[in-house]
């Protein structure tokens, strides 16, 4: 005779997230559309269970966590993330920064314009990262090791309040719209003649593989919808007549572009920040590369945009 299971044998006690577990562990609202700042913890020790929920709870309210002061080494900071999820990997033929030829990727990638690290000195415009991979990141990490003293800044959008700002029209104009956003990293082996485009037009030879991902996305956990659209990226809106597609996304780009949607971040060394790539977009303004700029970062892996 086999024994009946009933919910309460497998029921436990849920960690409390109160003074006693959190430790000294604090987080605080930033006076902005987004973003926390959290103190009390140090990352290179291990977090207990319920700092860990609380860090969860805390991305998921507020989108990006600003810590500071940290030093931990590149194991320390991996562990500690690891605690949110697996590391992003990409399929070989949809190369991300910091892809070797055969498709793999460091799991902590160098982003500096010294010493072979990746993305020189240059402004990079808003964007959720590997957005062109069948399952972008769910979030990423970037830790400052060394700051130039002007520029470098990076700036955060909050692509919920976007959405939720949009009018009533336009909304139900684009929810159901599938976007394919193209892979940079495979366009520039492919460079167009007459430069860059944000908009692909029929003339344009896509690249290939591309993805389609839903314009409005659901986030996994808050079920929040955001706009999920980049800002200089290639893109293509699924089954729509190029010159009103390419107007529809300027417009909602000039959109989710206002400063009433962002927190901009000015780096101090030992800043961590982690983000919600899922709900969010980040980009940076260019820096003189005559100074030295070096982060690391760590992105998390995420599943199919819904
Ligand atoms: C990145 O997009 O991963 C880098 C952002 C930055 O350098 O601020």
């Amino acid at each position: 005779m086999s024994a009946v299971l009933r919910p309460t044998d497998t029921e436990t006690t849920p960690v409390r997230l109160d003074s006693n577990n959190l430790g000294t562990l604090h987080i605080t609202p930033l006076d902005a559309p987004l973003g926390a700042r959290v103190s009390g913890i140090d990352l290179r020790d291990r977090p207990t269970a319920a700092q860990v929920l609380a860090l969860k709870a805390a991305l998921r309210r507020h989108h990006i966590l600003v810590f500071s002061g940290q030093s931990p080494s590149d194991q320390q900071y991996l562990d500690f993330t690891l605690h949110f999820g697996t590391v992003f990997t990409s399929p070989r033929n949809a190369p991300v920064l910091g892809s070797d030829p055969y498709g793999n990727t460091p799991d902590v990638v160098r982003v500096s314009n010294v010493d072979d690290g990746l993305l020189g000195n240059h402004e990079l415009p808003a964007h959720a990262d590997h957005h062109w991979t069948p399952q972008p990141s769910a979030g990423s990490l970037l830790l400052a090791l060394e700051v130039p003293a002007q520029g470098g800044d990076t700036t955060w959008r909050n692509l919920a309040l976007a959405y939720d700002a949009l009018d009533e029209a336009t909304r139900r104009e684009i929810d159901g719209l599938q976007l394919i956003t193209y892979n940079p990293f495979l366009r520039s082996k492919k460079p167009l003649p007459g430069g860059k485009v944000d908009y692909r037009t029929p003339d344009i030879e896509p690249v290939t593989p591309w993805v389609a991902h839903p314009l409005v996305r659901t986030h996994p956990d808050s079920g929040r919808r955001a706009l999920f659209l980049g800002e200089g990226t290639e893109v293509e809106l699924v089954g729509y007549e190029p010159q009103a597609g390419a107007a529809l996304i300027a417009r909602l780009r000039a959109h989710l572009l206002q400063d009433r949607f962002a927190y901009t971040h000015r780096w101090q060394v030992g800043d961590v920040v982690y983000w919600d790539n899922q709900i969010t977009l980040h980009g940076r303004t260019e820096f003189n590369p005559a100074q030295r700029r070096v982060l690391k970062r760590i992105s998390l892996s995420g599943s199919t945009p819904f």
